[in-house]
C-alpha cells in the first residue's frame, strides 16, 4: 500500500507548489478567489509601478513583510482606506503572500545616492536631510535610508512614489485615519509638520526616480 503512496506524495507537492507560484500573477491580474479581492493590476499598473496621477502607490520593489503589515492593518482597519480596506479583507493569507512576495521581486526605481552630507536646497530637502529638530523632527533619510529608499521590512521607500500618494498619507497621520505605525514614529513627526512641508518634502521624494545607479 505504501508504494502507490509516495508518486501521488510528489505529485501533490508539485501541484501545491505550482498553483502557489500562479496564484500570485493572477491574483494581481485577475483578482482573488473572493470578486471583493479586486485585480490589483487595474489599480497599482502592469508591473507595480502604481498610478501617480490618481495616487495609486508603486508596490514594485516594496519588502514583502511591509505589504502584508499593510494589508492586514488595512482589514483591521488600523489604516483606514474606503477603496482598500473591503480589498485586504477578501484577500485570503495564502493571496496576500503570494501577491507581496511576487511585488517585492519587480524591478523599482533606483535613484542616486543623496545622504545627509549632502547640502539641502530648498525646504523638502532640507527636511529631509536635516529635519527640524528645534520640533523634534528627525530627518526623514535616519529611518527611510539614503535617497528614501527604504531600509528592511519596516522603514518603505519614499523615492520615486508619487507627491499625491505621499502627501496624502502624511495628510492621513495628521488627521488620525492612519495609525499603524510603531510607537507612532510617522504619527509624532506627520502632526509636527506644516501643509507646506508636507507638499515641499513630498515634491522632493517623488523627485529621486531611476537614475540607473546601483544601491
Ligand atoms: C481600485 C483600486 C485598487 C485596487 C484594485 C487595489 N489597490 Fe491597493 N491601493 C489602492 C490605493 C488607493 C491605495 C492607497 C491607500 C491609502 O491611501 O492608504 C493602495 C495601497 C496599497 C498598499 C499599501 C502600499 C504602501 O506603500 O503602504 C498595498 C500593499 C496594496 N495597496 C496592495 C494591493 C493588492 C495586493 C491588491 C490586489 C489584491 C490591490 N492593492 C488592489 C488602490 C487599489
Ligand atoms: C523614526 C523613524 C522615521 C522617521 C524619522 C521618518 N519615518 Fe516615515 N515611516 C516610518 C515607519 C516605521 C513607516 C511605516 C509605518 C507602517 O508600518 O505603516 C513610515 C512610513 C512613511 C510613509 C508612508 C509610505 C507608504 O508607502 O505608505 C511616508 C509618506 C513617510 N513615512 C514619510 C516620512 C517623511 C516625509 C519623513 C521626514 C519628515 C519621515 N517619514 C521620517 C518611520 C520614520
Amino acid at each position: 500500500m505504501n508504494v502507490p503512496l509516495l508518486p501521488l506524495a510528489g505529485l501533490f507537492l508539485a501541484v501545491s507548489v505550482s498553483a502557489q507560484a500562479a496564484d500570485a500573477t493572477a491574483v494581481y491580474s485577475k483578482g482573488g478567489a473572493n470578486p471583493a479581492a479586486m485585480a490589483c493590476a487595474t489599480c497599482h499598473g502592469a508591473e507595480g509601478e502604481g498610478m501617480a496621477s490618481a495616487g495609486f502607490p508603486r508596490l514594485a520593489g516594496l519588502s514583502a513583510e511591509y505589504m502584508r503589515k499593510q494589508l492586514a492593518d488595512f482589514a483591521s482597519g488600523a489604516r483606514a482606506n474606503p477603496i482598500m480596506q473591503p480589498i485586504a479583507a477578501a484577500l485570503s493569507a495564502d493571496e496576500a503572500d503570494a501577491v507581496t512576495t511576487m511585488l517585492a521581486g519587480k524591478p523599482h526605481p533606483q535613484p542616486d545616492r543623496v545622504d545627509r552630507t549632502a547640502l539641502a536646497d530648498g525646504p523638502g530637502q532640507t527636511l529631509a536631510l536635516r529635519g527640524a529638530w528645534d520640533r523634534n523632527i528627525p530627518e526623514c533619510v535616519a529611518c527611510h535610508g539614503p535617497s528614501g529608499t527604504g531600509v528592511g521590512d519596516a522603514f518603505p521607500p519614499l523615492a520615486g512614489q508619487s507627491a499625491q500618494y505621499l502627501a496624502s498619507q502624511l495628510t492621513a497621520w495628521r488627521q488620525g485615519t492612519r495609525k499603524n505605525d510603531p510607537n507612532d514614529l510617522m504619527g509624532h513627526i506627520a502632526r509636527s509638520l506644516t501643509e507646506d512641508e508636507v507638499k515641499a518634502v513630498s515634491v522632493y521624494f517623488a523627485g529621486l526616480t531611476d537614475t540607473g545607479a546601483a544601491k
